[in-house]
């Protein structure tokens, strides 16, 4: 894109501020920032003003979850048919780690945070141990599928092989980058990082497969026969990735999609919960609870929302090139974004200052005919780290861990 170009379409979205630095520019510095302006989507900035009626909700009802006694009954049969699934290369996981992680407050991906006390563990090691349990029960390596994002793409790739891949079979292991989205104040207008860069932020983990495909690993999933793709995310130190047992469950019910779930805490939890959503699967996040659906009981006399989310779902790949050739709703989320003020000088806000623009994999859901909520023991297997200190932190997975005897 040369400069004309770039002044007009930055005109129309009302973003002339982006040339501010322009004659400063070396020749090069300018064809970066023209580039970056030629491939961003300034159309998401308009949404902005739209924020408050952006996503509608349908009609919230109750979903059958398949609870833990249910599953004990059939756990046999069930992780048998999970393990041939995987026996037979069907079965890859695909871990998001595009993420900023800006709650814990550290510069490096967050999967190479040290959660260990005495000596070294961290959070990439955590779910490579764990998905080493089903490689070694199921005698077959589980394709790891790897999403990073501009931002810790080249942090990520050289920690997993400065660790040699915490031991795993690294001809089993793909990286692939996720998109960036134009990151902005409260008005829409976006921010710059440097006198030649927009401010820009990985565009939610909503994006996976699409990246997948743009990366060409979706292809190679397919010639590879891979059926199954189990999506999770980088902060849960104790969840069992590529879990027969709930494979085995999902391939055996028929659904088009698993859900690991577990018992919330309080009704106001912030996880999202399971539900349909005017007859169809869906999620309804923790800020769209209401107090009439926190109070809601089921035919049982049980909270009927009761269930919540853990970010680790199993998709059925030929269902995902239908679900992302449809546009998933687009959610504006406030957080804290690295800006140039008004003397050119780069600031990091202690508080949110704007927003950014991200695709959730919770919307997935809603797009499939049929799913699965699978309940999971809460305190063995959903131990998130957001933050540094308190809910959901280094300290409680720490405890969780110690809890299940990782020795940390
Ligand atoms: P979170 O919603 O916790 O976001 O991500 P985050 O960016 O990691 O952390 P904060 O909010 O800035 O503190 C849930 C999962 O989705 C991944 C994260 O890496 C994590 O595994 N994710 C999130 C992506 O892969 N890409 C994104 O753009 C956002």
């Amino acid at each position: 894109m040369n400069y004309q170009e770039a002044y007009k379409k930055l005109e129309k979205y009302g973003q002339l501020h982006v040339l501010k630095y322009y004659e400063e520019l070396g020749e090069e510095e300018r064809e970066a920032l023209l580039t970056q302006i030629g491939q961003t989507d300034f159309d998401v900035l308009s949404l902005c003003e739209k924020k408050e009626t952006l996503n509608p909700r349908g009609k919230i009802e109750p979903i059958a979850v398949m609870q833990l006694p249910e599953i004990e009954e059939k756990k046999e049969e069930y992780t048998k048919t999970g393990l041939e699934a995987i026996r037979a290369g069907k079965v890859g996981a695909v871990l998001l780690a595009g993420g900023m992680g800006t709650r814990l407050g550290s510069d490096a991906p967050k999967g190479v945070y040290n959660i260990g006390l005495t000596k070294d563990v961290f959070i990439f090691q955590r779910l490579i141990e764990n998905l080493m349990d089903v490689v070694d029960q199921a005698g077959a390596w589980v394709p790891l599928y790897v999403m990073t994002s501009d931002k810790n793409h080249d942090a990520t790739v050289s920690f997993f092989e400065e660790k040699k891949f915490f031991g795993y079979n690294a001809d089993y292991v793909t990286f692939f980058m996720q998109d960036m989205a134009p990151a902005s104040d409260y008005t829409g207008k976006v921010y710059m990082e440097a006198k030649n860069k927009m401010s820009t932020s990985p565009n939610g983990n909503g994006g996976w497969f699409l990246s997948m495909k743009k990366w060409g690993v979706a292809d190679k999933i397919r010639q590879a026969g891979v059926e199954w793709l189990n999506v999770f995310a980088v902060d849960n130190v104790l969840q069992r990735i590529a879990d027969p047992c709930f494979v085995g469950a999902t391939i055996a019910t028929g659904s088009a999609v698993g859900e690991k779930v577990v018992a919330k805490n309080a009704p106001d939890e912030k996880v999202g919960a399971v539900c349909l959503e005017d007859g169809r699967p869906s999620i309804v996040e923790y800020y769209d609870m209401t107090p009439e659906l926190m109070e809601a009981k089921a035919e049982d006399g049980k909270p009927a929302y009761h269930f919540g989310v853990i970010l680790n779902y199993l998709f059925r790949v030929k269902d995902l090139e239908e679900i992302v050739a449809r546009k998933l709703p687009l959610h504006i989320v406030e957080k804290k974004i690295p800006y140039l003020d008004e003397k050119g000088e780069l600031v990091k806000p202690e508080e949110p200052n704007g927003y950014k623009f991200e695709q959730l994999v919770l919307d997935m859901i809603h797009e499939l005919d049929s799913c699965l909520p699978y309940e999971v023991v809460r305190n063995k297997e959903f131990a998130p780290i957001k933050n540094k200190t308190g809910i959901d932190s280094v300290e409680s997975a720490r405890e969780l861990c110690k809890e299940n005897g990782i020795i940390l």
